[in-house]
């Protein structure tokens, strides 16, 4: 039987040839085989978001879907976002928004966002928060993001945090 399968993937806007198990997940291909440890594994049952990647420009849970499954595809990780020294509008607005702490979601969170503006269903805030509700951050960054998303995406948003006052214990 045979025990290993060729694949290409356009990875990155780059033709990558892999040889992989057929139990080999995309999540594992991309960050054992390929060198492409942004992603990350969170659950890896699908329930996190974490390993959220774009595929044909399609948001989708790498965790959930075999490499082999994938031959042909073009595949995008967060390592393929930015435009050489320029960051994707997302990642610039969430460094200004200050959308993360651990930053172990963000990858997630980046890929997630991009093909919610992809799909082009979002309107509002609401959407936006039902939409993106598969990526979990455990930090709680939520606010964050959706003023990053949001800004990102022309779409009005209240920043809900509160500044810290110096003497005072937040309500
Ligand atoms: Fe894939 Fe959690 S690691 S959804």
């Amino acid at each position: 039987m045979q025990s290993r399968y060729p694949i290409r993937l356009r990875l990155n806007g780059e033709a990558r040839e892999f040889e992989v198990e057929a139990w080999v997940t995309l999540l594992d291909l991309l960050r054992e085989r390929a060198g492409l440890t942004g992603t990350k594994k969170g659950c890896d049952h699908g329930q996190c978001g974490a390993c959220t990647v774009l595929v044909g420009g399609r948001r989708i849970n790498s965790c959930l879907t075999l490499a082999v499954m994938q031959d042909g595809q073009e595949v995008t990780t967060v390592e393929g976002l930015a435009d050489g020294e320029q960051l994707h509008p997302l990642q610039q607005a969430f460094i200004e928004h200050d959308a993360f702490q651990c930053g172990y979601c963000t990858p997630g969170q980046l890929c997630s966002a991009v093909g919610l503006m992809n799909e082009g269903q979002a309107r509002s805030v609401d959407q936006v928060r039902e939409l993106m509700s598969g990526n979990i951050c455990r930090c709680g960054a939520y606010p964050g993001i959706v003023v990053a998303v949001t800004e990102v995406m022309g779409i009005a948003a209240q920043d809900e945090r509160r500044p810290y006052e110096p003497g005072t214990v937040p309500a």
